[in-house]
């Protein structure tokens, strides 16, 4: 199991494969991330959703203070896709997250609480930081940001739901963003990437991949890891 805290900057290899929690049999959360780390993932990630920016609930830090107290050494990877992200970075810091990643659209701009301050929050907290864009969010709109993160997340789904289909035209943005990035920021991408999708991807530039449906949904989690990797 990965212990680096900083894992983002120093990854043992690319690209990464982070499956997203919100796939598995939550009834077995446990029992499925262990079996998630059995397959050679790199680490877990947990989406938060406040009903507010995206039409769902999730869950909360104590599902991520659950986690790190199950995983000690596992890297834990938290999306907020919150309207009030501030709020909440303490609360995930404190449960164990080592990475928080944020939505650009509520907070770019804002008086109080705006992207930078995030950003310092988050690093202040001890933790990783990444930035997230929507898909039609224009990948212009964190180039300010990109010399101050550890990750920057493309979405390739509109966030609220697991098991959609991934929109390919985000990959423009996946490749813009790529050839702008410093070399030790990672890029990310999340939303309906399985064995057919996964590939344009990695041609795109992103080097750590999330999935929720096509990992957690595999009869055999360790294959779907490495051909996820392109192995
Ligand atoms: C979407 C979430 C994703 C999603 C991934 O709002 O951020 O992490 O659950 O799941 P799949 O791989 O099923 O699209
Ligand atoms: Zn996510």
């Amino acid at each position: 199991m990965p212990s680096r805290c900083h894992l983002l900057n120093d990854p043992p290899r690319l690209p990464m494969i982070f499956p997203s929690v919100l796939g598995c049999d939550m009834t077995r959360i446990l029992d499925e991330c262990r079996s998630a780390f059995d397959a050679g993932v790199d680490a877990l990630h947990i989406d938060i959703m406040d009903g507010h920016f995206v039409p769902n609930l999730t869950m909360g830090p104590r599902i991520v203070q659950l986690l790190r107290e199950h995983f000690p050494d596992a890297y834990l990877d938290v999306h907020l896709m919150l309207d009030h992200p501030e709020k909440f970075v303490t609360p995930f810091a404190d449960a164990g997250a080592n990475n928080i990643t944020y939505h650009i659209e509520p907070t770019v701009g804002r008086d109080k609480f705006n992207e930078h301050e995030l950003l310092r929050m988050i690093h202040g907290c001890g933790c990783q930081a990444g930035i997230c864009i929507n898909p039609h969010t224009p990948p212009q709109s964190i180039e300010h940001l990109l010399i101050e993160v550890d990750l920057v997340l493309v979405m390739s789904v509109h966030p609220g739901f697991g098991g959609q289909k991934f929109m390919p035209e985000v990959l423009d943005s996946a490749r813009w963003l790529s050839q702008r990035k410093p070399d030790h920021v990672r890029l990310q991408m999340d939303g309906g990437i399985n064995p057919d999708t996964t590939a344009l991807a990695r041609d795109a530039g992103v080097d750590v991949i999330v999935a929720g449906t096509a990992f957690f949904r595999s009869d055999d989690r360790a294959k779907m890891c490495a051909t996820l990797r392109g192995e």
